[in-house]
């Protein structure tokens, strides 16, 4: 079972895609959240960001990086000189797993299979936004989208070849940073994030950065 059977017509553009996201009954994870989180930004973005599933904010709100893991994400964008405004944002997964807590919800890691399952809804969305560069952020991302062999701590920055868009790599995911030990930690990630961004900036001649920047 996938989200295949859920998907609407090969034609149909963006926001036929976002609509029917919603009623997407392709795995389980519908069932106990709000709504499905589809991606946001330009539709001529050159640059596509992958992260992983909603988080609890992104959840509530029916978008994508706005949370604690948003906020971290713009760090370090703009710490590489790119625009978010210039980058297209989704997820590998569009609805929240998670684990109640008492009244919290806490993140729940999505499963290989479930990502495979939410995959058709990434592939559609890259087909029509047709973007130069693919990034995955994070395991889940690079897995899902360049195989369960990808290990971003080894791999994170190097370019793959990839069926996905001319330029496509892979770092980590901006929660990681926000786990991290101490300041020490969390600026070394930063600037490794900040670095395989600035890789694929290079390779897009800098036009993935925003005008503020140059
Ligand atoms: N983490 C993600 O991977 N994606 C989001 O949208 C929010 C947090
Ligand atoms: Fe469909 Fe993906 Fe939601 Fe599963 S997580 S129900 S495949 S949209």
């Amino acid at each position: 079972m996938d989200a295949t059977p859920f998907l609407p017509r090969a034609d149909a553009g963006w926001k036929r895609l976002a609509a029917a996201v919603q009623d997407c009954r392709g795995c389980p994870l519908w069932r106990g959240s709000t709504q499905a989180v589809f991606g946001e930004g330009p539709l001529d973005a050159r640059v596509v960001l992958v992260g992983e599933q909603p988080g609890d904010k992104e959840d509530l709100e029916g978008r994508p990086f706005v949370g604690p893991a948003g906020r971290e994400l713009d760090r370090v964008l703009e710490q590489a000189g790119i625009d978010r405004d210039a980058a297209y944002v989704t997820n590998a997964v569009k609805h929240f797993k998670f684990k109640e807590r008492g009244k919290r919800r806490i993140h729940d890691k999505p499963t290989y299979t479930e990502v495979r399952a939410c995959g058709p809804w990434l592939e559609r969305e890259l087909a029509v936004l047709e973007p130069e560069a693919v990034v995955a952020l994070g395991a889940t991302a690079a897995q899902g989208l360049l195989g369960r062999d990808f290990r971003v701590t080894r791999q994170h920055g190097q370019l793959v070849e990839s069926p996905l868009a001319p330029v496509v790599t892979a770092t980590i995911h901006p929660s990681a940073i926000l786990r991290a030990r101490d300041d020490e930690e969390r600026g070394a990630m930063r600037a490794m994030m900040a670095a395989d961004l600035g890789v694929v900036a290079e390779r897009l001649d800098g036009a993935f950065r925003g005008s503020a920047s140059g």
